[in-house]
């Protein structure tokens, strides 16, 4: 088997979803399309492209200040207490922001699949910020799940509720609290989310596609947080378990669902939506890869998360399920006694953390991954030159998905004709 092919079989873990069949007639948006009925009162296209493409994120974020704006004023009605302790600082986090690849992905997407115009421009901003709403959802709950209390350098959620709440009861009924209202932050945002991408203007074929990347998009990252979970609980950390999950409950939404989604709001034909699907399968898993690598090895000022939180929490990632394999192969038994004696143990020292941090380096799990991550963002980079797509945004978005998987750019891309092979 060629690599890459080879990478595109790992990277294609779960199985790909059917995308809906369009009806009979010419295909995606026409002048002729009405708008979607969700859309009915929506505000007219505003958006100015040349300044959205010089800077996504600040355009991004002009949406999220006022969509914000509007459910803020709607929820003071609700509860001032509510709007101060729950939904505003929602709105905070959001706006506050992380590195904005998703909403980014869709921007660039979708000019590279040649929208341009400003309707287009406007739904791509919009479902944008509602992936921004989504990563708060996703966040806030994956920071309770896995007991993580740092998050974009600050505490997280319900480390800060717990915060301010400190002395009002018992420290574990305070504790118990800062991760009730943590869920309903993240259903709040989840909410918000969905509501964007209702409102948002979209022909009627557009409008179908979209809501049904959207309604997997959101389930796939639970089924993928739920396997990640009893992979923990259970201790199955098998390679292939371990590619599932990531994909799962990464790869999809943080990448290959946020391409797919510019590629509809662009009208792209499906050769073209298959290959950045394909390109985006194979950098989303490349950057789960690197945020794992990042749990064990990065530096917290710049992950702005704790240190070797899936170790403590005994993740299934590909990464020990690398080491673990590998050491068994090398009857290593050295080496699987530290792993097994520092997964899930929540006490681990930062001594126990180097120990295990050894063990990864030695038994060559730590440099597999890192290969393994170039392949596959060599491959991802490959789709995208495989597909017509425009120069300049197509070039945008190799920057953005070489920035996600953690690596150099490699210096050249082959363009063979495997590239054109759809294999989704
Ligand atoms: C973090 O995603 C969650 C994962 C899927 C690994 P990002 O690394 O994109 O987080 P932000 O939005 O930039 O903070
Ligand atoms: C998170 O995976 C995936 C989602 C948020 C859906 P991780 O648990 O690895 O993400 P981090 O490392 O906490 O950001
Ligand atoms: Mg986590
Ligand atoms: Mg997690
Ligand atoms: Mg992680």
């Amino acid at each position: 088997m060629r690599p890459t092919q080879a990478e595109d079989h790992l990277a294609a873990a779960p199985p790909p979803v059917p995308r809906p069949v369009p009806p009979p007639g010419p295909s995606g948006p026409t002048a002729a399309d009405g708008m979607s009925a969700g859309a009915r009162g929506a505000p007219a296209a505003v958006t100015d492209v040349a300044a959205a493409d010089a800077d996504v994120p600040a355009a991004v974020g002009r949406v999220l200040d006022d969509v914000l704006a509007e459910r803020l004023a709607r929820a003071r009605l609700m509860d001032p207490r509510f709007v101060r302790e729950l939904a505003g600082p929602v709105g905070h986090f959001t706006r506050a922001g992380g590195k904005r690849t998703r909403s980014q992905l869709v921007w660039w997407s979708m000019r590279a699949c040649g929208g341009a115009d400003g309707t287009s421009a406007d739904a791509a901003l919009r479902i944008g910020a509602a992936l921004e709403l989504l990563q708060t959802c996703a966040l806030v709950h994956d920071d309770v799940m896995d007991g993580s209390t740092l998050r974009r350098g600050r505490p997280a959620f319900h480390t800060g509720v717990r915060e301010r709440y400190a002395g009002a009861a018992s420290p574990a009924r305070v504790a118990r609290f800062g991760e009730a209202a943590a869920i309903l932050a993240g259903d709040l945002a989840l909410a918000w989310a969905d509501d964007l991408v209702a409102e948002t203007a979209l022909a009627p074929w557009t409008a179908t596609v979209v809501r049904r990347l959207w309604s997997d998009m959101r389930t796939e990252m639970v089924a993928g947080q739920y396997l990640d979970l009893q992979g923990q609980i259970t201790a199955e950390r098998s390679l292939p378990r371990a590619l599932r999950s990531a994909c799962l409950k990464s790869a999809l939404y943080s990448v290959e669902r946020p391409l797919a989604l510019g590629a509809a709001v662009a009208g792209a034909d499906a050769v073209t939506t298959a290959a950045l699907c394909s390109a985006g399968r194979c950098a989303g898993l490349a950057f789960q890869l690197r945020d794992d690598l990042d749990d064990v090895f990065g530096d917290p000022r710049r992950t702005g998360k704790a240190v070797g939180g899936d170790i403590r929490e005994g993740k299934p990632t590909y990464l020990v399920a690398v080491a673990l394999a590998r050491a068994e192969a090398a009857s290593d038994r050295v080496a699987l006694a530290v792993l097994e004696g520092a997964l899930g143990d929540g006490e681990l020292t930062p001594e126990g953390l180097d120990d295990v941090r050894e063990v990864l380096v030695r038994t060559g799990a730590r440099a597999t991954v890192e290969t393994r991550i170039g392949r596959l963002t060599a491959q991802g980079l490959r789709h995208v030159d495989g597909a017509p797509l425009d120069p300049d945004a197509g070039g945008r978005l190799r920057r953005l998905l070489t920035a996600a998987a953690g690596t150099a750019a490699p210096a050249e891309e082959s363009c063979g004709p495997e590239v054109r092979e759809v294999r989704r």
